[in-house]
């Protein structure tokens, strides 16, 4: 097809137009209906902007998809997947090679006590239905444990260990998801007490069974599902229980991992060691797809003298390997989880400006660089700017003016994303906030008098 190139653009090179029309009409859009989608035309990316074929510049709030942590195009891992491509673009699961022995060992290293081998994946999704298999062939118990606030990837078993409504297509009749409730209620501002939470969850085994658990799913710090942070207390609660009961705790850190949070992985904030951890997204910033489930030793060594029953064409794909121990060497090397503390000090008092400037803002919430605010109609009734899983004028005007003005960002429900890449500055911080600040305008007009 001859595609005519638009005023502006380089010879040879697709216009905005031509780009969004030809992505609408022959590929499919996730989660969404197809006429809804207004796609960003992006041409290319640098530290914490990216840019349209036009050269509109957007400040990249969300890192993408809370995964480009260590910003756009560093040089350092464009090196490394070069170099790895001309070296050994692929071998098959079943050979050793020098990017997957490394990476192997350094996730042993960052990792908590003896959380030391890895199983990798494509991504997120993969890595979550492998813990979810190892847990089961480990214990040889059959449920798993998860909440509804909660996203654990789109397919099989963990849409449907997914709480948020995801889900509600996608439920196959995939036995054995137990749902226990959630550490933070919808439309309330603070926690629920954890001693509350922690008997709620004692009750559901209690029913359940506990001999009939294998697992119990859980993201530390709650993504997308409202950047939701555990009281002190919780997720300690939440492995003694399971640790009395021989449940294997799967922590999810899928989003929340790799200096997300200020730590390096967000159980780190309370000391904890899970069974078993899940990771993508901020493993190779996403400059290539690559997941791991790592695994407590005791765990692989069940699986000496009988297979383990799972596994990946792209398992320990080379270029995924060799792109996250470079994306690794740039944290390490730029001070990066520091800065996501740093920076998140910051994030917390901007967060508390817009507080005080906009009756709209309910709350802002953060840890780290993971954060959220969330819009209400009352402060004191805490009535969300838009309903569960909907959206209002208020907040699509937020969205609009947003985007007009160059941030990018996640407005989902009532919530604004705030989840720059790690790298970012005081002054980008600031740009970042003063453009949030000429959006919640529009949603002070919702708030009840
Ligand atoms: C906490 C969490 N788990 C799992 C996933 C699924 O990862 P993927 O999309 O790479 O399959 C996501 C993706 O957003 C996530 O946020």
């Amino acid at each position: 097809m001859a595609v005519e190139t638009a005023p502006g653009t380089r010879a040879g090179q697709m216009s905005s137009d031509d780009i969004v029309r030809l992505s609408r009409q022959y590929t499919l859009y996730e989660w969404s209906a197809q006429s809804h989608v207004d796609p960003i035309p992006v041409d290319h990316a640098k530290c914490v902007y990216f840019y349209t074929p036009d050269g509109k510049r957007y400040l990249d709030f969300n890192s993408q998809l809370m995964s480009v942590n260590i910003g756009h195009g560093d040089e350092r891992v464009i090196r490394a997947i070069q170099d790895q491509a001309a070296k050994l673009a692929y071998a098959n699961p079943f050979m050793a090679h020098e990017p997957r022995a490394r990476l192997g060992q350094k996730l042993a290293q960052l990792l908590p006590g003896d959380l030391d081998v890895s199983f990798f994946t494509n991504g997120g999704a993969e890595a979550n239905e492998n813990a979810i298999k190892l847990a089961r062939q480990f214990t040889g118990r059959h449920k798993i444990l998860a909440r509804y606030r909660s996203y654990h990837g789109a397919t099989g078993q963990v849409i449907t260990a997914t709480g948020d409504p995801r889900r509600w297509a996608a439920e196959t009749g995939v036995s054995g998801i137990v749902r226990v409730p959630d550490s933070h209620r919808w439309a309330q501002r603070d926690p629920e007490p954890v001693g509350e939470s922690l008997a709620a969850i004692e009750e559901v085994i209690m029913f359940e069974g506990p001999q009939t658990i294998a697992g119990f799913i859980l993201e530390p710090v709650v993504g997308t599902n409202g950047i939701l942070i555990p009281p002190d207390g919780y997720m300690q609660g939440v492995r003694e229980i399971c640790d009395r009961h021989g449940i294997l705790l799967i922590a999810d850190e899928v989003m929340s991992g790799f200096g997300r949070t200020g730590e390096w992985f967000a159980v780190d904030h309370w000391g904890v060691v899970p069974d078993l951890i899940t990771l993508a997204k901020g493993l190779t910033a996403s400059y290539l797809p690559l997941g791991a489930v790592v695994m407590r030793r005791a765990i692989a060594d069940a699986f000496t003298d009988r297979p383990f029953f799972g596994g990946l064409t792209y398992n320990s794909h080379p270029m995924g390997c060799a792109a996250a121990l470079a994306t690794i060497a740039v944290y390490e090397q730029d001070g990066l989880v520091e800065n996501a503390k740093r920076m998140g000090r910051l994030m917390r008092s901007h967060h508390e400006r817009m507080m005080e400037r906009h009756p709209s803002v309910g709350s802002g919430r953060n840890i780290g660089l993971f954060g959220m605010l969330e819009l209400v109609r009352d402060r004191a009734a805490y009535e969300p700017m838009a309903p569960y899983n909907g959206t209002s004028d208020e907040m699509k005007a937020v969205a609009k003016s947003l985007r007009d003005d160059g941030l990018y960002t996640f407005v989902r429900w009532n919530g604004i994303m705030t989840n720059p890449p790690l790298s970012i500055t005081e002054d980008e911080l600031a740009e970042g906030f003063d453009i949030i600040d000429r959006a919640l305008v529009h949603a002070d007009e919702g708030v009840r008098a």
